[in-house]
């Protein structure tokens, strides 16, 4: 396939192209930079640096590359920052968005994998939480993921616009080349590992009074190349016609102290927390029931044990103690 990895710069994006890539596709990164890093794309992968706002240069790259598929990656994905900034939120997600899947009409390009959230379903009564669950977002990163989810299907119903959107709980881990790098930094298991490598004094746990057994968050993490493999199965599938699929590892989830506890463990390095408020849009219990993957599109996730997700993003961070900032200027 000729792939369009938007967002293929960022954390999971990088993944994601290396994997297809290392399947044999045809890979065109799109990414703005914002956030992402040009060192972190596959060296087999073209790169071109523009916006999802940038019609005319989509359409030419749709051209120029002859692409068929598009994975979409793009986004502003915190949800703390969307509750104090929502504009971002809509303007990223949904407008840039629109764009993408006016320039695909365009182009003729009617096939999408889209990256989407478990936040879409805000707090949900029952666990583990299956894709019948309601869409109830607590924020406008959800909020405007569901937006775009819903986009798609009425895209679909006018153009036979084809889509799997994948709704990701908590990715985390690393491959050997690809990890996680943000600045500022706002994931709980990279923060910890900051404050395993000395260049943090401490984590605060934002709550612990939540309706859990430790009174901590409880989150599904699952490990970024399950993830990517579950995007390569998709856009495999996306003649089979438009779905939705949760991701995650399920189970019982870890609280915030249980992965801060597997940080001690892994890195055997002391790790000081301070209680602090909750934080604005965070609900208590997000665990993924992934049967509809596993079923219709035979996906395993193979790195279950929060243990050896963790051991991934130690190593990573050891081996590239300022991130991708040491790496070779391409
Ligand atoms: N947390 C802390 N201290 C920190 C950072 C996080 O206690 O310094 C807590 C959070 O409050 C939350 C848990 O750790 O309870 C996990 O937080 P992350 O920021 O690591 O991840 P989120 O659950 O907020 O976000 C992830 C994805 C989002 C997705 C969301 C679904 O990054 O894209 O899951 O809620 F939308």
């Amino acid at each position: 396939m000729r792939v369009l990895v938007t967002g293929g710069a960022g954390y999971i994006g990088s993944v994601v192209t290396e994997g297809l890539v290392n399947d044999g596709h045809h890979v065109v990164v799109y990414d703005n930079l914002s956030k992402g890093h040009r060192k972190s794309v596959h060296a087999d992968a073209e790169f071109v640096e523009a916006d999802l706002h940038d019609a005319s240069t989509l359409r030419n790259t749709f051209r120029k590359h002859q692409i068929d598929s598009v994975i979409h990656m793009a986004a502003s994905s915190l949800v703390g920052e969307s509750c104090t900034n929502p504009a971002k939120y809509y303007d990223n997600n949904v407008v840039a968005g629109l764009k993408l899947l006016d320039a695909m009409i365009e182009s003729n390009v009617k096939r999408i994998v889209f990256s989407s959230t478990a936040a879409t379903y805000g707090n949900p009564e029952t666990q583990p939480i299956d894709e019948s669950a309601p869409n109830q977002p607590t924020n406008p990163y959800g909020e405007t993921k569901l937006a775009f989810e819903r986009a798609m299907r009425w895209y679909d119903e006018a153009f036979e616009l084809r889509y799997v959107a994948l709704r990701y709980f908590n990715a985390a881990g690393a491959t050997e080349k690809c990890g996680e790098d943000h600045d500022p930094e706002t994931h709980v298991i990279p923060i910890a590992l900051q404050v395993a490598a000395g260049e943090r004094q401490h984590v605060d746990i934002f709550g612990d009074d939540y309706p859990t057994p430790d009174g901590t968050c409880i989150r599904d993490y699952i490990h970024v190349v399950d993830l990517a493999q579950a995007h390569i199965l998709a856009i495999g599938s996306l003649d089979n016609g438009s779905r939705i699929y949760n991701l995650g590892c399920g189970g019982d989830g870890y609280s915030v102290k249980q992965v801060i506890d597997t940080v001690r463990e892994v890195t055997g390095r002391e790790i000081l927390t301070k209680i602090a408020p909750r934080r604005a849009g965070d609900p208590p219990t997000l665990i993924a029931s992934s049967d509809r993957i596993k079923r219709e599109l035979n996906w395993q996730p193979k790195y279950q044990d929060l243990g050896v997700i963790v051991k991934s993003a130690w190593r990573w961070k050891q081996a590239n103690p300022n991130g991708y900032r040491d790496w070779p200027q391409i």
